[in-house]
């Protein structure tokens, strides 16, 4: 049998560059050798694509990025060569390229941009499409896609770029009680969030939050628990069992989420088996109702009389070995290694071998 050649992307011009690389060294060592080559490219944080020929713990620590006179290498549009155009210092070598598996988070590799690139060139992508990365990428637009499919989530209201904060807060104040969340409509890992308990602190979260996306969402709080689903597939989604965060003062912060273990996870959710049910059942309607393809993590809380309201779906999870989705899906009986491979099968469509 030939062998496929993958192209694994990491870093990106995102906030979570860091995270992807950990991410990306995960998956690049759960690769099999005997059936995939593997070739890997990195996004510098200024947007340069980089060709990496080192190991994977060079990803992980991101020496990659320090090292001298790595060859560009970029992903050529054009359908009839779906190449990676190398340039070596004797010239540019064109690579064939069968399958494209971006492990990239956030802005310019979550939204859209990265598999509109792969579409162009003709290569199938892992994951989600164009239309379902940018909508999920997108808070308000997230949200307005899933209060039309019917889910239930927290009263929200968006700030459009530029608008007024005396008009905003007076908006806010009208609807809602304080605490209220504000956020980024388009970031990622909590950069730029702020819980608020006043006026006073709502003007400065709405301030941090448009230095991020000018576009702001601002939200009622939800009390209760918050739970997560992986679920892998295309037209036949399979959801996990249901993993819970409990993070502290009830907001998952970035460094509750990656810096200092201030966040236990619970997998399974502690959660009566009813419930469970009812979340993953969630799970796969707001992924069909946002379009998802390959895989997605999909959030929600649940509150004490077992209400359960959608949060948001990552498109392309955090993938370490200590990450929500990886963990699931293993406690769901699909190793990491496994996972890996179905991902790159569900690129192309193959659905229908994966659930027999
Ligand atoms: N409406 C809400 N009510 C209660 N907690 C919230 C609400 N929105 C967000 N949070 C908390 O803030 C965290 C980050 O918000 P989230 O919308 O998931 O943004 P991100 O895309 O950065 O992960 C959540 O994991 C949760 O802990
Ligand atoms: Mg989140």
């Amino acid at each position: 049998m030939d062998k496929m050649t993958v192209l694994l992307l990491f870093g990106g011009i995102s906030t979570e560059h860091e995270v992807s690389c950990i991410s990306a060294a995960s998956v690049a060592e759960h690769i099999d050798p005997a059936r995939y080559e593997v070739i890997r490219v990195g996004i510098t944080c200024d947007g340069r694509w980089l060709l990496w020929e080192g190991g994977c713990d060079g990803i992980r620590d991101r020496s990659w990025e320090k090292a001298e006179g790595l060859p560009a290498a970029c992903l050529l549009p054009d359908a009839g060569l779906s190449s990676l155009c190398i340039l070596r210092e004797g010239g540019a070598e064109l690579r064939h390229i069968d399958r494209v598996f971006p492990v990239l988070h956030g802005i310019g590799g979550e939204d859209g941009t990265v598999q509109g690139l792969c579409r162009l060139a003709g290569i199938p992508c892992v994951g989600c499409g164009v239309a379902s990365s940018a909508v999920c990428m997108d808070k308000a637009m997230t949200k307005a896609a899933a209060a039309q499919a019917g889910l239930s989530q927290a009263r929200w209201l968006v700030a459009e770029p530029g608008a007024d904060p005396s008009e905003t807060v007076a908006r806010v104040e009208e609807s809602f009680e304080y605490p209220v969340f504000v956020k980024p409509a388009n970031a990622g890992s909590s950069v730029g969030i702020s819980k608020v308990r006043s006026r006073e602190e709502l003007y400065t979260a709405l301030a941090v939050a448009a230095e991020v996306d000018p576009k702001v969402v601002i939200e009622e709080t939800v009390i209760g628990q918050e739970v997560e689903v992986a679920v892998l597939g295309n037209r036949k989604p399979f959801a996990s069992i249901v993993g819970e965060v409990a993070a502290q003062d009830g907001f998952y912060s970035y460094s509750g989420k990656y810096l200092d273990n201030t966040s236990g996870l619970y997998i399974p959710a502690r959660l009566d088996a009813d419930t469970a049910e009812r979340v993953r059942a969630e799970a796969v309607k707001a992924y069909r109702a946002l379009g998802c393809e390959g895989f997605s993590r999909a959030d929600f809380f649940v509150t004490a009389e077992g209400k359960i309201i959608f949060n948001e779906i990552n498109t392309i999870p955090g993938f370490t070995s200590i990450s929500m989705y990886p963990k699931l899906m293993e406690a769901s009986g699909i190793p990491f290694g496994e996972l890996v491979d179905r991902l790159i099968a569900l690129a192309c469509g193959k659905e229908e071998e994966l659930h027999g």
